[in-house]
This record gives C-alpha cells, sequence and structure tokens, in this order.
C-alpha cells in the first residue's frame, strides 16, 4: 500500500489513518484495494509471460474471505482456492466462476462435497483414500463426473515456521509420495467410475523466501507425473504447487521478487517436461499471503501505557489476540506506528498487549513505536493475511469491520460485529 506521512499524520492510499480510525472506529482493519489488485496483476503477468495461457493463479481465500475480495480477485482473472463450505458459499455469493474454484481441505464433509459437486466447482482436491470414496459415491447420487485433483506431500522441506510446514511426510495433509500411497491413491481412482483424474498438487509451506524448494518440490511432482503416465498409461495434465510465497513483515523479511520464482520454476517444469518425456502440464499457482498481507493494516486505539521499572512497558490497546492471534499462535512479529506521531522519533520500546483475559494475548513484545499515550492511534503493518480470517469471539469481543480504500475513498466492506451478532445463535 501506499503509505507516507504528512504534517506528522500516516496516510495510506492518501487517505489519513486517525480520519479513518474517527470515522469506523477502533478497532478496525483497513485494506488497499490498489494493493491488492498490483499483487495480483503480478501473478497474472508473470502466468502470462512464462506460461503463456497455460497457467492460472488461484487467490488462497483463507488469508482473507469475504465476498468483496473474491469480486476483487476475479476481476483480475485469479481463480480461488477454498477450503471449506464457508469460504465456497461466499465466493459463490460473490458471483465467483465455479468452474476456477479448487476446493480444498482435508476433512470435508459428505454436506460439502455435495455442495461443491452442485455448484459445480472446477477441481475437488482430494486428501485422502476415505474421501475418494466419498466423493466418487456422492458423484454417483448426483450423476455426475467429479473432477479431481490428488492433495501430495511431495516430501520438501521449507524453512519456515514449524506449524505452517506443510509438505513433509509427517503432515495431516494428502497422500505421501515416498511409500507410495499417492501412487496407490490414483490408481484406485483410475477405477472409479464417476471420478475424472485432472491433476495433482502439492503445498510446501507458508512464508517461504527461498525459492529451491519450490523448485524442488515441481520437479519431485513432476516425476510422478511421468511415473503415473509409464506405469498407468494416465496423463495427470495439471500441475498445482499450492501457495506460500513470503512477504516482508519486519525489516529483515527480504522474499525474492514473485516473477523470479515464476520464472525459476517456469524453467523447470520446461526443462524437467521434456526430459521426462510428458506434455507441459497446466500450471496453477495459490497465492494468499502475498496477495493481501501487505495490503492491510489494523488500526487500534492505546487504552493505557503501563511501565514496570526495569523490565517493560505495555501498551494496551482495544484489540488483541482477537483479531489477530499470529503473534499468539506463532509468535510471529509486526511492525507498529502511532498514527497520528507517524513524524515523531520511533524510539519507545513496547509490549504491545490486548485486551483479552489471557496473558499471552499480545500483537509483539520489544516493538519500537513513537512514544505513546492513551487515545492514540497505534498501527500495526502487514495484517491483511490471516487476521481478520482467523479472528474470533473470545471474551466475546466483537469482530472489527473491513474498510477497503477503493480510488482513494474508505468503503466499508465487513462491517463492525454488534452485540446483537454476538448473541444472534443464543438461545434466549
Ligand atoms: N494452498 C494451500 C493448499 C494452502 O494450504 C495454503 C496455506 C495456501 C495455498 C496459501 O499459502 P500462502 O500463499 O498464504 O502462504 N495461518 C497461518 C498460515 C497458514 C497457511 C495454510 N495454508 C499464518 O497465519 O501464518
Amino acid at each position: 500500500m501506499m503509505t507516507e506521512v504528512k504534517n506528522g499524520v500516516l496516510y495510506i492510499d492518501g487517505v489519513s489513518v486517525p480520519e479513518i480510525a474517527k470515522q469506523f472506529g477502533t478497532p478496525c482493519y483497513i485494506m488497499s484495494e490498489d494493493t491488492v489488485r498490483k499483487n495480483c496483476r503480478k501473478y497474472m503477468d508473470a502466468a502470462e509471460k512464462y506460461y503463456g495461457k497455460n497457467a492460472l493463479p488461484l487467490y488462497a481465500s483463507k488469508a482473507f474471505s469475504c465476498v468483496d475480495i473474491y469480486k476483487t480477485v476475479a476481476s483480475e482473472g485469479f481463480g480461488a482456492d477454498v477450503v471449506s463450505g464457508g469460504e465456497l458459499y461466499t465466493a459463490l455469493k460473490a458471483g465467483f466462476d465455479p468452474k476456477k474454484i479448487y476446493f480444498h481441505g482435508n476433512a470435508k464433509t459428505a454436506d460439502e462435497i455435495k455442495f461443491a459437486l452442485e455448484s459445480g466447482v472446477g477441481r475437488i482436491v482430494a486428501d485422502n483414500i476415505e474421501e475418494l470414496d466419498r466423493i466418487d459415491g456422492i458423484a454417483k447420487e448426483l450423476n455426475v463426473k467429479a473432477d479431481i485433483s490428488f492433495r501430495i506431500k511431495p516430501g520438501v522441506e521449507a524453512h519456515t515456521h514449524n506449524f505452517v510446514k506443510t509438505g513433509q511426510i509427517d503432515s495431516k495433509f494428502g497422500f505421501a509420495l515416498e511409500n507410495g500411497e499417492a501412487f496407490r491413491a490414483v490408481k484406485s481412482a483410475a477405477e472409479k467410475k464417476n471420478i475424472n483424474i485432472a491433476g495433482v498438487h502439492c503445498h510446501i509451506g507458508s512464508q517461504i523466501f527461498d525459492i529451491a524448494p519450490f523448485v524442488l518440490a515441481a520437479k519431485i511432482m513432476l516425476g510422478f507425473i511421468a511415473k503415473v503416465k509409464n506405469e498407468l498409461s494416465i496423463e495427470i495434465k495439471e500441475l498445482n504447487l499450492g501457495g506460500g510465497f513470503g512477504i516482508r513483515y519486519v525489516e529483515g523479511d527480504n522474499p525474492e521478487p514473485y516473477e523470479d520464482y515464476m520464472q525459476k520454476i517456469a524453467d523447470t517444469v520446461k526443462s524437467e517436461s521434456e526430459a521426462l518425456g510428458i506434455t507441459v502440464p497446466f500450471i496453477l499457482v495459490e497465492p494468499g499471503r502475498s496477495i493481501v498481507a501487505e495490503a492491510g493494516i489494523t488500526a487500534y486505539t492505546v487504552m493505557s501505557v503501563k511501565t514496570i521499572e526495569k523490565i517493560r512497558t505495555y501498551v494496551a490497546i482495544d484489540g488483541g489476540m482477537t483479531d489477530n492471534p499470529r503473534y499468539a499462535l506463532y509468535g510471529s512479529k509486526y511492525e507498529a506506528c502511532i498514527a497520528n506521531k507517524a513524524g515523531d522519533p520511533c524510539d519507545f520500546t513496547a509490549t504491545i498487549a490486548g485486551r483479552c483475559c489471557e496473558s499471552g494475548d499480545l500483537i509483539g513484545e520489544n516493538m519500537k513505536i513513537q512514544k505513546p499515550e492513551a487515545g492514540d492511534i497505534l498501527t500495526v503493518f502487514s495484517t491483511g493475511a490471516y487476521n481478520y480470517s482467523m479472528a474470533s469471539n473470545y471474551n466475546r469481543v466483537p469482530r472489527p469491520p473491513v474498510i477497503m480504500i477503493k480510488n482513494g475513498e474508505p468503503k466499508i466492506i465487513v462491517k463492525r460485529e454488534t452485540y446483537e451478532d454476538i448473541i444472534k445463535n443464543d438461545t434466549i
């Protein structure tokens, strides 16, 4: 997003952050549609440049899902990765072309599979043997053929936080390659009448900076496609390489340009396919974080500043782990600033504490901000991904609204929850 400091005040995309906070209240998520679109275009341009028409980026909507974002990414030509009936429902409500929806998940229910097939989703990405049977059975009942892809663990370990590593064999996601499980799954799917084998998929982790693990995963997956062709005479036409591309949260986070990533993978895909004697598959990538994370910030009001001599200063805000659980969950680091004092020196060391009855409810420790006082507007950067989508109502705290800046105008795309919303499912 375009950030600048004018007269000591933080602006994003030309709009004053303290003004937005005043108009819409805090906490609130503020996002830049321009940035989302620019990020989408980087992927679309790279897909066109390196693969011709033989690739499609899918937006991994778990990063941030609401009706408006599906409309935005669809208008940029993206498909979508959804992982639940709820995400699928939201995408369909946004008018998303079902053919461009890929339905993921390691424990899809029968109802969800039925919903996906009835909606005509492009692919169901099968995770396990029981699910293959379930998909086949439901497709039979509905008298349709399900186009499926297989979630495969290529056994590549990407350097990222443990909790978000998913490529190695010890993972709850997908079929393993090493022990023949993936091969057996393809073989068994080929015998099912209501299943059409469309592709294979892998996802090696999230917030990855290296290109090498992606290249290695692509090679391994192409090797698998070749094995299936040679031994089963089945041609797998589509290779989905998942998401995981890293973004900058704090100084020192240096992701390589997406363009280099797309180019290096494309080179590998082409040369390996040739070497293996297979047709170059249609390529899909599933960026989530790298589309929305840096497009978003969160604005809070400082409630108190509590200095414990020789220990630390707690800066309490009117939000916390309910709107951003990532420090509590993963120790993820963020940068912050006081939006109404953005021109002041950033030399105050703070532990930013949330409002929940939980000591671990922190946004970060040892964070450098301007000297804070109650009433200031504290802004945390790069919160566009996995914040709103992971928000909760712990302590019955209503979820904040999402304000999207569109053409220089802040617009509410998700309303603030009310106390009525909080009790709407309680029987009274
Ligand atoms: N495709 C699949 C199959 C995935 O499982 C994921 C993320 C993505 C794509 C998108 O990955 P991205 O481009 O956003 O890295 N809650 C964690 C992140 C979990 C990611 C899970 N899967 C966090 O806050 O860091």
